[in-house]
């Protein structure tokens, strides 16, 4: 008989080891994912890592339930909640437009938020019985979990409200705005304190409501321009509210998962602020010091049209092209014209690139996943700060359902709502030519004065269909 000092193999250390690995799968989903030619191989980690985690909990839940009659219905329970929620997941996942993801991911956070709550409030009305300091421990998770969890749940709501237009982009300005999130703040931090030396149900009511009322401000405070930030930042509470759901479960995957979501979209939204030139605290903090935008209505003269014909003739001349797109190429589906055109204007011996926008489109690397749907190959994708030097010496930029990626007013008027974001110089050009329906404002809901350059012209019309026009030009 050997004398080794291991333990017996209990069902918690079984499941321990298995989320363990999905753990570390989750990481190597990360990684994967931060790049395109490992994107897919990080999404299969992603889902290997998910299954994992997923039949270790199952099967831990039933091993500890035993037997018992109160197993089967937890059984039950289980299987329905998990044939309806991927059923309605599913569902979604397949009709979802490309358009429609970052609502739909709104949507997504505040269940998670939504989860938080309720566990926590479970928490609370099932407190165990555990020692004093326990105790005070145990009733600052469900506290801050709850604080964390109905943030993310308002937040998540008015962001899918605005993402989807069913709620205007301009941010709130309520008067003393910032006086009121500083405020709820203090009152988060004094409330938790007396919970946590005694814990009454009325309090845990009262941080409910706050944090429902402070979500709501927070993002409602938020204009058009930073919505890219507040949706990684949403991310990021939708962690940490997992993360607190996992301390009051006490599931170590869940803390390990949430941690990963909570920091990777909060290292997300504050490349995002950099890349747009926002403060990260500012945009966090609800567009704390951000005063409201004056409303501009200059008058920058007129613009002129050109037709898909004149545009094939231009493009024919041309020695170089750099195609900008934007919202409105993923809204239009036009990726695939838009690469058949690339394609043949390659063949032709004219040098062309794509010049992507860090917040173009609606999601993170929209515009990148587009292009690759449509087989463009990725060493013709450049991000604005490889191309933008190059942007003076091209003969023909192509905007694409882009509009505030390319405004000047960005970079050259002061007062512009969207003042200091980068952009893509497109006006630097010889010859730009604007892909859009209408003279409408972009996202931000603010003019565009390159529209009325003189080296600019616009191509009115569905940006499918004046691609496909082109191409037969061609
Ligand atoms: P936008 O400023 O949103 O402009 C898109 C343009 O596409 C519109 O001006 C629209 O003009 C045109 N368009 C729409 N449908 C079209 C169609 N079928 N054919 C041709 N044109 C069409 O685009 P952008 O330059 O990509 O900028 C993105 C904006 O979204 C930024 O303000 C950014 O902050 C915000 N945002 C980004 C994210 C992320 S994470 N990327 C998330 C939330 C918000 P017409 O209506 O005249 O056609």
């Amino acid at each position: 008989m050997s004398d080794t000092v291991s333990g017996p193999l209990t069902a918690e250390s079984i499941a321990g080891a298995a989320y363990i690995i999905a753990a570390l799968l989750f990481i190597l989903s990360l990684a994967g994912l931060s790049r395109h030619e490992k994107a897919r191989t990080g999404v299969i980690y992603g889902i290997s890592g998910m299954a994992i985690a997923f039949t270790a909990t199952i099967w831990l839940t039933l091993q500890g339930a035993g037997a018992t009659g109160a197993a089967l219905t937890g059984l039950v329970l289980l299987v329905i909640a998990v044939l309806v929620g991927g059923a309605i997941g599913l569902w979604r996942a397949r009709v979802v437009e490309m358009t429609g993801m970052p609502e739909l991911i709104a949507l997504l956070h505040s269940f998670v938020g939504l989860t938080a709550v309720l566990v926590g409030w479970n928490g609370h009305l099932q407190a165990p019985a555990l020692a004093e300091d326990l105790m005070a421990v145990h009733h600052a998770e469900v506290f801050i979990g709850v604080f964390i969890g109905a943030v993310t749940l308002t937040g998540s709501i008015v962001a899918f409200l605005k993402l989807s237009a069913r709620m205007k982009s301009s941010p709130l300005m309520l008067p003393g705005k910032n006086a009121v999130n500083l405020g709820a703040l203090a009152a988060f931090a004094a409330l938790t304190a007396w919970y946590v030396n005694d814990s009454q149900l009325w309090l845990l009511v009262v941080v409910t409501l706050l944090a429902l009322g402070l979500g709501w401000h927070l993002v409602a405070s938020i204009g058009g321009g930073d919505m890219p930030v507040v949706v990684s930042m949403l991310n990021s509470y939708s962690g940490w509210a997992a993360a607190a759901a996992g301390f009051l479960l006490n599931n170590d995957l869940l803390i390990i998962t949430g941690a990963l979501v909570g920091s990777s979209g909060a290292y997300l939204s504050y490349i995002m602020c950099k890349a747009m030139n926002r403060s990260f605290i500012s945009v966090i903090a609800g567009g704390f010091g951000i005063a409201a935008p004056a409303e501009g209505d200059a008058d920058y003269g007129e613009h002129r049209e050109i037709t898909a014909q004149a545009t094939a003739e231009l493009l024919s001349n041309a020695s170089s092209v750099v195609i900008t797109p934007g919202y409105g190429m993923a809204v239009a589906q036009a990726q695939y014209p838009v690469a058949e055109l690339a394609h043949k204007l390659k063949e032709r011996g004219v040098e062309v690139r794509f010049g992507i926008h860090p917040v173009a489109g609606r999601l993170p690397g929209h515009m990148n996943v587009l292009l690759a749907e449509a087989k463009v190959p990725y060493d013709i994708v450049l991000e604005m700060d490889e191309i933008n030097e190059d942007l003076g010496g091209t003969s023909v930029v192509l905007v694409i359902g882009a509009n505030d990626t390319v405004n000047p007013a960005a970079a050259e008027d002061p007062g512009s709502p969207i003042a200091g974001m980068p952009v893509l110089r497109v006006w630097e050009a010889e010859n730009v030519i604007v892909f859009k329906r209408s003279m409408a404002a972009g996202y931000a809901g603010v003019q565009n004065p390159l529209f009325f350059r003189e080296n600019s012209q616009m191509l009115f019309g569905d940006a499918k269909q004046q691609v496909e026009d082109i191409l037969r030009a061609f």
